[in-house]
């Protein structure tokens, strides 16, 4: 029979899988995400071939697609994305008349936090926040399991709220973005600069080319043991916890989820974050803290939620 698939398309990756009617994955195919000054043709290119990879010949019913950026309140074009080319073209129809079927079009933590609200993390949660650590971090707000979306569908961009004046250049345009502090760019850059003074495995991992580090090295060191590997998310997981603060501060949510490539090295990062989390909420010996925790769909919940999405278009 037909399938739907989901297909996330961050700043590095291209992941896409079908997906059946409870949340549960069948074959994914991935690509690598061709840039964010390319002609956006090339995009698209590599989504399409990730989804056709991944249906393995079978009809489409549906597609959804969680894109990393600012997506228009129709779920038809991403306006504007920091790690991405798009720019206001008509996305979900190219994409549909491309794929032959449906296409639904959304934010990635948009989609992220609608499949952990399902089948992860925040189910049954009344109120939750998604966080997602990736090349940038993405964020989504979660009431009653619908997401926020504000007047133009842009709510819950927290990646970009300012932490630092003047900081960081960011590649939104701006500066000292919190996702210059806390994402996996944040931790490669503090990991490089780290590597520089002290002895650490990474720089056989990275044949002593500090550039070459990636952020899965970075986790694998932390876990064989390196100092500087684990420094790094300690400083990236403090800044996870005073940028969560500022949002509880906000929202007062019952759960905060944390998503995203980064949030794979689980409590190594997220209990920095728990203790700067303590230490910055307002309030905190007064309220009850929300727990932090890791996305139980792990790095598939963008795919899974895109598809959720697409599901609810065609059946
Ligand atoms: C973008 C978001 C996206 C996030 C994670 C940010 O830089 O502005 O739209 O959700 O990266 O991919
Ligand atoms: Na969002
Ligand atoms: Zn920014």
């Amino acid at each position: 029979g037909s399938v739907v698939v989901g297909v996330d398309i961050g700043g590095t990756k291209v992941l896409a899988g079908v997906v059946d009617p409870d949340g549960q994955v069948g074959r994914t195919a991935r690509r690598t995400t061709p840039g964010r000054r390319v002609v956006t043709s090339r995009v698209e290119d590599a989504l399409v071939a990730a989804v056709r990879e991944a249906a393995d010949g079978r009809p489409l019913a549906g597609v959804g697609v969680a894109a990393a950026g600012f997506v228009d309140s129709a779920g038809e074009r991403v306006m504007f994305a920091p790690h991405l080319p798009w720019q206001g073209q008509p996305l979900r129809d190219l994409l549909a008349g491309r794929l032959g079927c449906p296409v639904a079009l959304d934010n990635d933590a948009n989609c992220s936090a609608r499949a952990e609200g399902h089948h992860g993390a925040a189910r049954g949660a009344a109120s939750a926040l998604m966080i997602t650590m990736g090349t940038g971090i993405g964020g989504a707000v979660l009431l009653d399991g619908v997401v926020v979306r504000g007047a133009n569908g842009m709510a819950g961009e927290f990646g970009h709220m300012q932490v630092v004046p003047d900081g960081q250049a960011c590649e939104c345009g701006r500066r000292g973005c919190w996702e210059q502090y806390a994402s996996g760019n944040a931790l490669v850059r503090e990991a490089r600069a780290l590597m520089a003074d002290l002895p650490s495995v990474l720089v056989e991992m990275s044949d002593g080319a500090p550039e070459q580090v990636t952020g899965p090295m970075v986790t694998s060191a932390a876990e064989q043991g390196d100092l500087v590997a684990r420094q790094a998310f300690a400083t990236v997981g403090g800044w996870l916890g005073v940028g969560t603060a500022n949002l509880v501060a906000a929202f007062d949510p019952a759960v905060v989820v944390v998503g995203g490539g980064v949030s794979a090295a689980g409590d190594r990062l997220l209990d920095p974050a728990r203790a700067a989390l303590e230490r910055t909420l307002v309030g905190a010996e007064h309220r009850v803290v929300p727990p932090l925790v890791a996305a139980e769909l792990g790095p598939q919940a963008g795919m899974v939620g895109a598809a959720l999405v697409a599901r609810s278009l065609v059946s």
